[in-house]
């Protein structure tokens, strides 16, 4: 224990040298989500990226709302023209025109917008748009150029990890054969024809998740460890987001195009998953995100590439209830829609100072602050269906108030937590008492169809009514 503690305060020690010598940091900015109905105001958003020191962010669309909150924020937007609408754009120039003026040029330069995500991880878009994406790209420019902001505004479009054929030993790093042709080489031309950059989105977690039996978690989390040596160039990795970035390096290297840089569009690690989404939890995912932000803000760069700074986005700003798939999709945000931080991380070079010096905060030895919600990994709700019917739900919750032996004294009329206009409000309320109280024992969250589990902490006032 205590050479480790020694260790940690030597690595932190070494860290912070490192970071008052160099003197061009990297960029840590935030991928804002939108994929739920419990967020809060874009102005209010605006607010919460600035209290935080966030001044880069990166969007899916181009939502006027949103680009005009941000209007003379100071900070920095990449948005994006959806997948949708790559066919038309890439087909029909004046289509491009048309996007550009009225998504762009109407909110540049008071919205400070530096780059254009042509689609987003389109060869795994289900509709197979990859025919449209160069051809896209190339008429967005064409409209850029018309406006005289190609110099401004950056184009390029973020890939996923999978566009890799091979990524380990990241030395052997190559992009899938049947993408080369057709896409890859002529997007890396126009990348460096217009100076642009590669868009890239990875996640260690998912090699972690899918391989945990190989891959340490304290490389995968940036955390101390050994290092595990590239086979094919000797260089020694200490974290799994490096192997990755390096991995993608290579099979452009692989491929001839040395000389265009990455920005990676998303990353992160979920707070929260369901149980075969092996590392998923707040602890790690607080770790991954300090530690990626840690790194980034050092200033260096990837084994191969020690001299560029990594520039990344957090995925994501806010936890989005209406992302499907597994639970983990739902909870990558570093916010509740409430605003209440889902963990602490550092997120500014002021931040990271305090943070160093105590490593990684653990949930056990964390102190929340007040307001602060704690999520148990495996922790479950119940709520009511609302779509039920309010017979059922009237009948199952005076059930549970009653034989069932909820506490439903905060419910009454003219308690604190009584709302007249909403049964599901109140059942959810009684329903999720009686559930913890039965110690979440299957079949105490059905009351014949009006209820159900959720594995994500139900909105804030339901926090509240819940656990003051
Ligand atoms: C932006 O582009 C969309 C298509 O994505 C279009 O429907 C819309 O009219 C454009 N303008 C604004 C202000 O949203
Ligand atoms: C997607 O489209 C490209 C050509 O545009 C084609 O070569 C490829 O096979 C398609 N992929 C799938 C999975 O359908
Ligand atoms: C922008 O376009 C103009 C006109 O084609 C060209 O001269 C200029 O080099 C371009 N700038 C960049 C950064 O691509």
């Amino acid at each position: 224990m205590a050479s480790r503690a020694f260790h940690l305060l030597v690595s932190a020690i070494v860290l912070s040298s490192a970071i008052v010598v160099s003197d061009a940091a990297g960029s840590v900015g935030i991928n804002y989500g939108r994929v739920a109905n419990n967020l809060p105001s874009p102005e209010k958003v605006v607010q919460l990226l600035k209290s935080q020191g966030i001044n880069k962010v990166k969007l899916y669309d181009t939502a006027a709302a949103v680009l005009t909150a941000l209007a003379n924020s100071g900070i920095s937007v990449a948005v994006a023209l959806p997948n949708e609408l790559l066919a038309s754009t890439a087909t029909d120039q004046s289509a491009a025109d048309n996007w550009v003026q009225s998504n762009i040029t109407k909110f540049y330069p008071q919205t400070k917008i530096e780059a254009i995500a042509v689609g987003n991880e389109v060869f795994v878009d289900p509709k197979n748009t990859t025919k449209y994406l160069v051809p896209a790209m190339k008429n967005i420019h064409a409209s850029l150029v018309k406006w005289k902001l190609n110099s401004s505004i950056k184009i390029s479009s973020p890939i996923a990890f999978s566009a890799l054929q091979n990524s380990y030993p990241s030395s052997a790093g190559s992009f899938k054969q049947e993408l080369i042709e057709p896409v890859i080489k002529p997007m890396l031309d126009f990348l460096k024809q217009t100076g642009s950059y590669l868009m890239v989105n990875a996640y260690p977690f998912f090699a972690y998740s899918a391989n945990s039996d190989q891959i340490s978690l304290d490389y995968a989390l940036f955390k101390d460890n050994p290092g595990v040596v590239d086979s094919g160039n000797g260089l020694k990795y200490h974290s799994l987001f490096e192997a990755q970035i390096d991995a993608v390096f290579a099979a452009m290297s692989a491929i001839q195009y040395d000389d265009v840089k990455i920005v990676v569009t998303e990353t992160g690690w979920p707070s929260i998953g369901d149980e075969n989404e092996i590392g998923a939890s707040e602890e790690n995912a607080a770790s991954y995100n300090g530690n990626l932000v840690r790194k980034v803000l050092s200033g260096s760069g990837t084994p191969l590439r020690p001299q560029d700074p990594l520039n990344v986005y957090l995925f994501g700003l806010f936890n989005e209830n209406k992302k499907p798939g597994p639970t983990s999709e739902r909870n990558y945000g570093l916010f509740y829609p409430d605003e209440q931080k889902v963990y602490n991380i550092p997120l500014t070079q002021e931040e990271l100072k305090g943070w160093q010096s105590t490593p990684v905060k653990t949930s056990t030895s964390r102190v929340p602050v007040s307001g602060e919600v704690k999520t148990q990994v495996g922790q479950t709700w119940c709520v009511a269906n609302g779509k039920a019917g309010e017979e059922k739900l009237k009948a199952a919750l005076e059930y549970a108030c009653g034989e069932g032996g909820a506490d439903c004294n905060a419910i009454q009329p003219g308690a604190a937590c009584y709302n007249p206009n909403s049964l599901e409000a109140r059942a959810s309320y009684a329903f999720n008492s009686y559930y913890q109280k039965k110690t979440r024992a299957a079949g105490t969250c059905e009351f014949g169809g009006a209820a159900y589990v959720v594995s994500q902490r139900p909105g804030m006032l339901f926090y509240l009514l819940n656990y003051k």
